[in-house]
Order: structure tokens, then C-alpha cells, then sequence
């Protein structure tokens, strides 16, 4: 079944102007001593929040940031995310300090028509993400008392069974956003029919984030790609020694598994075949690039840290991206954040943009990457705002937030 869309809950509600209408956004962003280093999904808000302004409805903006654990904490109030809101939609932005109470009611009578207003952060309050249904439910019960219909325009977060976003949209007539349509239209390319070849490449930290979305992937991918410090676990698997790198013990067998599911299968498992080895975790730490079979042998010996990939397989990397008509790519290749450790990473997303066809980035980690080391959204084909909604929708799963939309 299709999502439900805003035409819909036009035909549901009637005309929006002068409704109050509860949109649940991701403004879960990267900030830095309260300072906002990339405002992505703020910007991915805009078209929906737009239209509703333009529409003449009352908005109130929802959002989780961070996670605070259930109790107010300034580190990560949603104050400054207002503020860049506004600089954004070049209009004032009322913020209320609480979530359900005095302030949000306050800031919800006060909106005029085409006026919009943002809650503080959801996660405040423990009940928005309580495993209880009834607490949950009570809690979505208090915001629909604000709003007379619910968006949700969250894409980051609709992997999670939360009060704002699971439950709120079966208390209040409601819809998907413009950018859940968006994100749902290209993934939902990406699992039925991908024009081949058709390529993954997969980093970050840790294989078992990747469990599921490896083997989901294995069977209808024809080429996958392997970075991160996850590789690690692999290349360990390989018989390779990798030194003080990130490795996964436990995984090794699942990994093992892997390589050989890929070789019956005829897909190619593009492993690394070197990495940049230093002698520290840090930016001005000496480094040198080893190949996989000797990530020992360098002046750190078994105590080198592998922080990304080498050379050689950037450029493996690339030729396979290369080839490719859709190709999605999840997960830093390295240490992007610390200068010499992030040339891999710049290379898979140099590559990207090359592509004829589809390229898809996903997650909050690689859309970041992709903007801090000066590529623009326009060069891919879609940057993904959701990391694990993304992965867990190619994963095949069942996600509640898009459920509740009418998905299926
Ligand atoms: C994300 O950053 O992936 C989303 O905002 C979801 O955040 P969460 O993993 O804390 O639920």
C-alpha cells in the first residue's frame, strides 16, 4: 500500500489553512560546543514545512535531538536548531521550552496562520520513546491535544516504534511528508529492480551494525564493497593480522561466512587490499600505508592503528563504483574527521558523483562526510537524511513510522 500524502489529508481535513498542524521532523543534527556543523536535515525540512506555511496552517515542529535519556539537559535543547530554522525559512520561529506543557501550549494559541513554532526536544520527556505502549500513548495523547493533524516528515527516525512518531499518527488524522515520499520513492528503487550493476559500498565502525543489511544485500547485489573500521573484521578473517585496528572477535566466523556466501553466489566482495596504518588515534600521528598482508609490518608493528583505507583499494573502490548504475554507499571509509585519514572516504564520494545512474548516500555519518569534504547534495543522486532508517528499510524490515503511514 502507498504512503498516505498531504493530498490526502486535505481530503481528511479539509483546506489546512488555519489548522494546527504537528509536524515531526529529524532535527537530530551534529552540533559542536552548541554550534550546528552541518544543518542538513534542517534544510531537508524546508519543503514540507513551506508548503504548510504557504498553505496558511498553524505549524508546530517536533524533533528529537540526541539522547538525553528522558530528563531535560541544555547540552541538547533544540533552541539553536529553532534558530537556524528561521534563518532558513526567513521568517521568526516561536520556541516553546517544554514539550506538552504550559510553554508548548503558550507557543501553539499564540501562531497566526502561516506561522510556525518548535517544540523543545522530545526526549526530554522519558514516555516518547517508552517501551510501555500505555506510557507511550499517553504521551502522544498530550501532543495531539496541541494539533488538529499530524505530518510526519521525520525520515530519520521512522525505524522507530516513539510516541511522536508511531503513535501520534493514529491519534490525529495524518500523512507522510514531502521528504519521507522522497526518501521512500528512491530506497523502494533501490530494492526493486536496481538497474545493474548494482553496488554497495559499506563503512563505519562496526560489522555488527551491518549484520542484517550484509546478508539482506548479499543475495541481490552484484558488487559489494567493504570499508571502515570494519574492515578490520574482515581482512582479519582473511588470515591477515591488523595490529591495534577496531576488530570484532566475535564476528569473525559470521564474517567468514560472508566471503564464502559471496563467492557461491558469484558476488564480487571487494575487500581492501591496504590501509593507512598510524601509530595513534589523532591528526597529527605518524602514518604510513601498508598492504593488507602487511598491516604489521610497519614501524608500529602490532601496535599500528588502521584509520582508513589505502590507495589501491580507494582506487578498486572507484573502478567499481565506476561501473555501476545504481550504487548505494553507507558509512565513512575512515577517519574523515582527522585530515590524513580521510582520503578514502573523498575518493568513494568522488566516485559517486561520477555515476551514470542512480547513487544514493545514506546516513547522518556519510551526508555529513560528504559535505565536510566540500561535495555539494547536487552532485549525488539522493543523500539519504536517515542512517539506520536507511539501512533498515534496504534491510527489508518492517518500519513502524512508515507503517502507521500506510505503507506496506
Ligand atoms: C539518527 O540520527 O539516525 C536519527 O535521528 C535517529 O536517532 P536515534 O538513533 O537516536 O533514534
Amino acid at each position: 500500500m502507498p504512503l498516505r500524502t498531504l493530498d490526502s489529508l486535505q481530503d481528511a481535513v479539509g483546506s489546512l489553512a488555519g489548522k494546527r498542524v504537528i509536524v515531526r521532523v529529524d532535527f537530530n543534527v551534529p552540533l559542536k560546543d552548541g554550534v550546528i556543523t552541518d544543518d542538513g536535515r534542517v534544510r531537508a525540512a524546508l519543503p514540507t514545512l513551506n508548503q504548510l506555511i504557504n498553505q496558511g496552517a498553524r505549524v508546530i515542529a517536533c524533533s528529537h535531538l540526541g539522547r538525553p535519556g528522558g530528563a531535560p539537559d541544555p547540552k541538547y535543547s533544540l533552541a539553536p536548531v529553532a534558530q537556524r530554522l528561521s534563518e532558513l525559512l526567513g521568517k521568526p520561529v516561536a520556541f516553546a521550552l517544554d514539550t506538552v506543557g504550559e510553554s508548548a501550549h503558550e507557543a501553539a494559541a499564540g501562531l497566526g496562520d502561516g506561522d510556525i513554532a518548535v517544540l523543545e526536544n522530545l526526549r526530554f520527556d522519558p514516555d516518547e520513546t517508552a517501551k510501555d505502549d500505555a506510557a507511550r500513548r499517553g504521551f502522544a495523547a498530550r501532543l495531539a491535544e496541541l494539533a488538529d493533524a499530524m505530518v510526519s516528515d521525520g525520515f530519520g527516525v521512522v525505524h522507530r516504534k516513539q510516541a511522536s512518531v508511531y503513535d501520534l499518527a493514529q491519534l490525529l488524522p495524518s500523512a507522510a511528508g514531502q521528504l519521507i515520499e522522497k526518501e521512500v520513492d528512491v530506497l523502494d528503487r533501490l530494492t526493486e529492480n536496481p538497474e545493474r550493476p548494482y553496488t554497495v559500498v559499506l563503512g563505519g565502525s562496526k560489522v555488527s551494525d551491518k549484520l542484517g543489511v550484509i546478508s539482506h544485500l548479499l543475495p541481490r547485489v552484484d558488487r559489494l564493497c567493504i570499508g571502515g573500521g570494519m574492515m578490520f573484521t574482515f581482512l582479519k578473517a582473511q588470515g591477515h593480522g591488523v595490529g591495534k585496528s577496531l576488530l570484532e572477535e566475535d564476528q569473525l566466523d559470521t564474517v567468514r561466512g560472508y566471503i564464502a556466501e559471496a563467492a557461491e553466489r558469484g558476488v564480487e566482495l571487494v575487500l581492501p587490499v591496504d590501509a593507512v596504518m598510524a601509530s595513534a588515534f589523532s591528526a597529527d600521528a605518524d602514518h604510513v600505508i601498508a598492504a593488507a598482508s602487511g598491516l604489521e609490518d610497519t614501524p608500529f608493528g602490532a601496535d599500528g592503528l588502521g584509520l582508513d583505507i589505502g590507495p589501491e583499494t580507494a582506487r578498486l573502490f572507484a573502478d567499481a563504483i565506476g561501473g555501476s548504475r545504481t550504487v548505494f554507499w553507507n558509512g565513512p571509509m575512515g577517519v574523515f574527521e582527522l585530515a590524513p585519514f580521510a582520503a578514502g572516504t573523498k575518493a568513494v564520494a568522488g566516485a559517486l558523483t561520477e555515476v551514470d545512474g542512480l547513487s544514493v548516500v545514506g546516513g547522518g555519518d556519510s551526508a555529513a562526510a560528504v559535505r565536510q569534504l566540500g561535495f555539494r547534495d547536487a552532485q549525488f543522486g539522493h543523500i539519504s537524511t536517515g542512517g539506520g532508517a536507511s539501512l533498515e528499510f534496504l534491510e527489508g524490515k518492517k518500519l513502524p513510522g512508515l507503517e502507521v503511514l500506510g505503507w506496506q
